[in-house]
């Protein structure tokens, strides 16, 4: 029988190397990084820190092995047992053990160094969130017979089960693998209360079970789990739970579950919150789950790496369908390509077994700052190759990035296709969205897409009666998440569409939106204790369970405008409107009720429906609440009285490449490209040249958003619309 003893105790931190000295003392999971790594600034600290404790030698009987296991060292670590490195591991994201047992004294010391400094060739180099440092997961000590299920390979579980659904029959065959180390002649499985025993040759042993009327792991409909178990005549056993179900990714059908349509909707989640890190505790893990639950997703993206054991448990658990990945991302680094190779194997092997887990992610916004050479398609292909040799079950995909033109060669390497789009947030309209995957879809016919990523920054503190792109707002965010939500609900045959992101998250080089060190892109914060009004937009069209009603703007007290918008989500078909006591209209409608209320002071106003009711309080204001704006940026400017503009002439609300098709207005424009280009050193001009997939989104932009976009003054605008009105459109 193994043993498994927690050894998150009695650790002493040092920050460089250990002395005689006492370092600080920790308890694992640790991160050095939890402070500096969220306060903006880009100044956390990354180098090499040192985790050392004692370790009495363990009673042994006949034989007993004595592994050490580390659930997570970023970004790489080396152990040392009595001075003797024993072990080095490249990756932050993944398990792996080391072998005590023949280095053993009866007192022995135990040093481990851990590395988050720049490098290049262990990923992540370059991203947007903090790469913080630290033993952040649990480190248990195992003790096992001699004969033993495998502890070293990749960190396995040493037990692998693959079950095959038969819908038609409504049965599945699972085959249940297990290997060995140490002498063993045969492996007793069991599953489902039927057991096998089977020989061990050369260290591996297998069975094939059928299971008839087979209990179907339905997504968070019925997540039904079966268990797998090992066992040797030493007495080491393994288990694993696993979930008979299918999983289809088709072109024109989108994601098919169990032989139904399924589109995958729901989000990202990076693993650290506000104060604590990465050094997440399962209760961490499962108030995340809660939230994820409460929003009705029905997958997640859990990115950009491997999450830990215990998250995939809880997604596996509650029928949450889940996109795997490894660091592999933004900047292609020669030296790497062995890590990403070691970090996708032990992505694999080591989380083979979640039912949860449909495809593995070989890299995201690789092409950002790397050019598509051969050298970077040979590193995709021998992903893609290594994931269908670990895993003939899971499709392989990959997170392109907006500029990347769908022409690419790469995106024939993984099985399906997923791209990350920010128009309508960094850059371009929202518009633009429906634009891209309509295009996408009409050239690549027999090519699933999906969208991987997608979002818009929102401080909740910040409000405007007149939201706009790029002013932080939360009610921005909630408008920019209406027009996706309806562009995506249109579009079925996108087999999977993650928000960008479910929870804010730590990007120590961000300093914005008046949170400096977080990207805010999330729909809940930080810490988790505010949601958006976004979250409560997808909650009212995911959210089949829990009635609800939201008043949106709850944060938007102090409102100079006579007549307000008071905005409700809901997931009920009809709501009511109370102000001051009193109904003042009931609207009949789907996830987003809108009535507009003429206000001169103070009024509660309440939304019911169904048994639920949301209240606020609002009040005329004169003056706009400077608390509502990002500090420094006017008041939401109205470029323009749209009656100032002449629609029979051209203007700066009109498209770029419209304006590019007219040999008066083209001149211009062509002459500010040119240099505005030189002023950034030409490679705008080049980088857009070469690129017909920027030359395509830039021509549907309206220039005025590419001139915000660029930093240009509304006097600059003003003046450039003026040159523009005066020359007619054709008629
Ligand atoms: C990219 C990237 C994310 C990043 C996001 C953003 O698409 O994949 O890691 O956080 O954009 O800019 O918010």
């Amino acid at each position: 029988m193994r043993t498994i003893h927690s050894f998150n105790q009695g650790w002493q931190f040092y920050k460089t190397k250990p002395t005689q000295s006492a370092g600080e003392a920790v308890t694992l999971p640790h991160t050095w990084n939890a402070v500096d790594g969220q306060d903006g600034g880009n100044d956390y600290y990354r180098g090499t820190c040192w985790y050392v404790r004692e370790l009495k030698k363990p009673e042994l009987r006949d034989g007993e092995r004595v592994w050490l296991e580390i659930n997570g060292a970023a970004m790489t670590a080396e152990v040392y047992f009595n001075g003797e490195k024993l072990a080095r591991h490249e990756g932050g994201y993944s398990t792996f053990r080391v072998d005590l047992t023949d280095h053993l004294d009866e007192n022995n010391s135990l040093a481990i160094s851990v590395d988050n400094s720049d490098n290049d060739t262990v990923y992540p180099q370059k991203a947007d969130f903090t790469f913080y440092g630290g033993l952040y997961r649990d480190v248990n000590l195992l003790v096992v017979p001699a004969a033993h299920f495998a502890l070293g390979y990749c960190g396995t579980p040493g037990i692998k089960v693959t079950p095959i659904v038969d819908l038609t029959a409504r049965c599945a065959e699972v085959t249940v693998e297990a290997w060995v180390e140490g002498e063993a002649k045969e492996v007793r499985f069991t599953v489902d209360s039927q057991t096998q025993t089977a020989p061990v040759e050369d260290g591996h042993a297998a069975a094939v079970f059928t299971l008839e009327n087979v209990h179907l792991w339905d997504g968070v409909d019925d997540p039904y789990l079966y268990t797998a178990v090992a066992l040797l005549d030493s007495g080491d056993e393994v288990s694993t739970h696993f979930g008979c179900r299918k999983f289809e990714i088709d072109a024109q059908k989108g994601f098919l579950l169990n032989g139904r349509s399924y589109p995958l909707r729901g989000g990202s989640r990076h693993q650290d919150r506000f104060g604590v890190g990465n050094a997440l505790s399962l209760e961490h893990h499962k108030e995340d789950m809660a939230i994820i639950r409460e929003l009705g997703a029905n997958t997640l993206r859990l990115a950009h790496y491997q999450h830990a054991r215990e998250f995939y448990d809880l997604c596996d658990e509650n029928g949450i369908i889940v996109w795997a990945e490894i660091p592999y991302i933004t900047q292609h680094m020669t030296g790497g390509r062995a890590n990403t190779l070691s970090q996708m194997e032990e992505l694999v092997v080591q989380n083979y077994n979640h039912p949860s887990i449909a495809v593995w992610g070989l890299s995201n916004e690789i092409t950002a700052a790397s050019t598509v050479n051969e050298e970077l398609l040979e590193n995709h292909r021998a992903l893609n190759d290594l994931c269908h040799r670990l895993d003939a079950t899971r499709p392989t995909t990959m997170a392109n990035v907006f500029m990347l033109e769908i022409e690419s060669p790469i995106l024939e390497i993984p099985d399906v296709n997923s791209y990350n789009l920010y128009f309508g947030w960094y850059l371009g309209e929202l518009e633009q969205n429906d634009e891209f995957f309509d295009e996408f879809h009409a050239k690549y016919p027999d090519r699933p897409i999906g969208f991987s990523e997608y979002g818009a920054d929102a401080n909740p503190q910040y409000q405007s009666p007149m939201p706009e792109k790029g002013d932080y707002t939360e009610s921005y965010q909630a408008v920019y998440h209406e027009h996706m939500l309806q562009m995506i609900e249109a579009r079925p045959w996108l087999w999977a569409t993650h928000v960008w992101n479910l929870f804010d998250f730590a990007a120590d080089g961000r300093n914005e939106g008046g949170k400096n060190g977080q990207n805010q892109k999330g729909l809940v914060t930080f810490d988790r204790k505010e949601k958006k009004d976004a979250f409560y937009l997808y909650k009212a069209a995911w959210n089949k369970t829990e009635p609800f009603v939201h008043l949106c703007g709850s944060r938007y007290v102090d409102r100079t405008e006579d007549v307000t918008e008071i905005k409700v989500y809901s997931n009920q078909s009809e709501v009511s409107l109370y102000v001051d006591g009193k109904l003042a209209e009931t609207k009949s409608g789907k996830t987003v009720f809108k009535f507009k209320l003429p206000i001169s002071g103070t009024h509660s106003v309440e939304a019911r429906a169904a048994s639920c009711a949301s209240v606020m309080l609002i009040r005329k204001v004169d003056a706009p609440n400077p608390e509502y704006a990002l500090p420094g940026r006017a008041t939401v400017v109205n470029w323009f009285d749209q009656g100032e503009i002449d629609p029979d002439c051209y203007s700066v609300n009109d498209k770029l490449g419209e304006l590019q098709q007219d040999p008066q207005a083209g001149t211009i424009i062509n002459q500010m490209m040119s240099q505005g280009a030189a002023q950034h050193g030409g490679d705008v001009a080049t980088a857009v040249k070469d690129n017909p997939g920027l030359i395509r989104m830039m021509s549907r932009m309206t220039l005025i958003s590419l001139l915000k976009q660029s930093g240009a003054s509304a006097e600059q605008i003003q003046q450039l619309n003026r040159v523009l009105q005066s020359i007619k459109k054709p008629q």
